[in-house]
């Protein structure tokens, strides 16, 4: 049992109003809140260790560098990864899927093939795409079932002899399905494939270890994890990072630079071309701390008690109630439309009514398409939300579905 109370203390903006109404917050799938340690420890970052790192002799530059470092080995204990060295900070997951996507499928040929879901955001189909049409590669995508699970039956007839490359997300941004990851890495792996696993909407809530999952690639953002915004990671396995080219140029990736020949830094600096946040990214270890001082199988267990109950009371309580996921393994979101109501008003109701919610296509074109639908309406729960809140939540929509009946 977690003290939900002791937790929202740590997060002074949900106290705040919105139209003069309490705010719930259920946008959590889009960004978490941030406790006050994480605020802090940015706010220290510029008024006490306010220097560039890996550049300064001084004492203040060691001291944002160490810091920074020590990050990158929180992460790497966070994910069960073997090498802090394969912990590549990026702006986010959208960042570090571009820059596998863009580097590792230069080691592809014309008409090799990668594999795709159709629940991906677009985030894991548009670099893949770029990086297609540059090199000549073939996507193959996989649908989904009536609960939305991926059809693996499906997923195992899409390889061949030409397939390289396999990018799926861990959990859905909007289905909630969890994918039985481990599975398709074996399966990638037994056709000699790489895989590369967005896990944004999976380390808020669950336990990664990345070695257990089989993943060859593993990218996340700290701000989905109540971590600061701007910053996102990137782990890959040595082998396959060391043999891509980099990414970007520029200062702190090079060995050494001549106008006939230039050498690479070592992992992961390769990758990390330019001055990186160095305000931001020691804040993440904060955040780190924060899942920690709760556990996440105390987390898992709240949010999973908020998300049973808000179903339940959703799906007998309001008439033309539909949800849009319903996977065995789900995490606690809720996609849903309520009859014909656009889902656009229904988000703009319950934000008059305090509640935040997020509305529309939730960068996943191609799965709202598979669904038959031009957009949800998304409920995303945290680790501070309450009983309380999910009452207030259905009692609201409830008013919304009478009012646009
Ligand atoms: N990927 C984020 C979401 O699903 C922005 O809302």
């Amino acid at each position: 049992m977690i003290d939900v109370e002791l937790i929202r203390r740590q997060f002074p903006i949900l106290d705040r109003k919105v139209y003069g109404k309490r705010l719930i917050y259920l946008d959590n799938t889009a960004t978490s809140q941030t406790p006050v340690r994480v605020v802090d420890c940015v706010s220290k970052m510029y008024t006490h260790h306010h220097a560039n790192v890996h550049r300064g002799v001084h004492c203040m530059s060691v001291e944002a560098t160490d810091m920074l470092e020590a990050t990158r080995r929180r992460v790497a204990d966070f994910i069960n990864a073997d090498d802090a060295a394969c912990v590549v900070f990026t702006r986010g997951t959208t960042e570090s899927l571009n820059l596998v996507a863009s580097s590792y499928c230069q080691l592809l040929e014309a008409g090799d093939e990668i594999i795709l879901t159709v629940t991906e955001h677009h985030s894991n189909i548009v670099p893949w795409q770029l990086a297609a049409g540059r090199m000549g590669l073939k996507i193959k995508v996989v649908p989904i079932r009536e609960d939305g699970t991926l059809d693996l039956d499906v997923y195992r007839s899409l390889f061949t002899e030409r397939t390289r490359v396999v990018s799926f997300t861990h959990v859905s941004n909007v289905l909630g399905t969890v994918n039985p990851v481990r599975e398709m890495t074996d399966i990638a792996h037994s056709h000699g494939c790489v895989a590369v696993v967005d896990g944004a909407q999976a380390v808020p809530h669950y336990k990664v270890d990345v070695q257990a999952l089989g993943a060859d690639f593993y990218v996340f953002s700290a701000h989905k994890m109540y971590g600061p915004t701007g910053v996102g990671v990137l782990y890959g396995r040595r082998g396959l990072l060391e043999k891509m080219p980099p990414y970007q140029g520029g200062g702190e990736m090079i060995g050494h630079v001549s106008f006939e020949k230039t050498t690479f830094a070592e992992l992961p600096y390769k990758f990390e071309a330019g001055t990186p946040d160095y305000t931001a990214i020691p804040a993440l270890s904060e955040a780190l701390d924060f899942i920690k001082s709760v556990g996440l199988d105390a987390i898992e267990a709240h949010e999973q008690e908020l998300y049973d109950v808000a179903v339940a009371r959703l799906q007998t309580e309001i008439p033309g109630f539909r949800m849009f996921g319903n996977a065995p393994q789900k995490c606690p979101m809720i996609s849903f439309l309520i009859g014909n109501a656009h889902h656009y008003d229904t988000g703009m109701l319950l934000d008059r009514l305090g509640i935040a919610v997020r509305t529309g296509h939730h960068c996943a074109q191609p799965l709202m398409e598979a669904l038959g639908v031009e957009g949800t309406v998304r409920a995303s729960f945290a680790v501070y939300n309450t009983l309380e809140e999910v009452d207030a939540f259905v009692n609201d929509v409830k008013r919304v579905a009478e009012m646009l009946g």
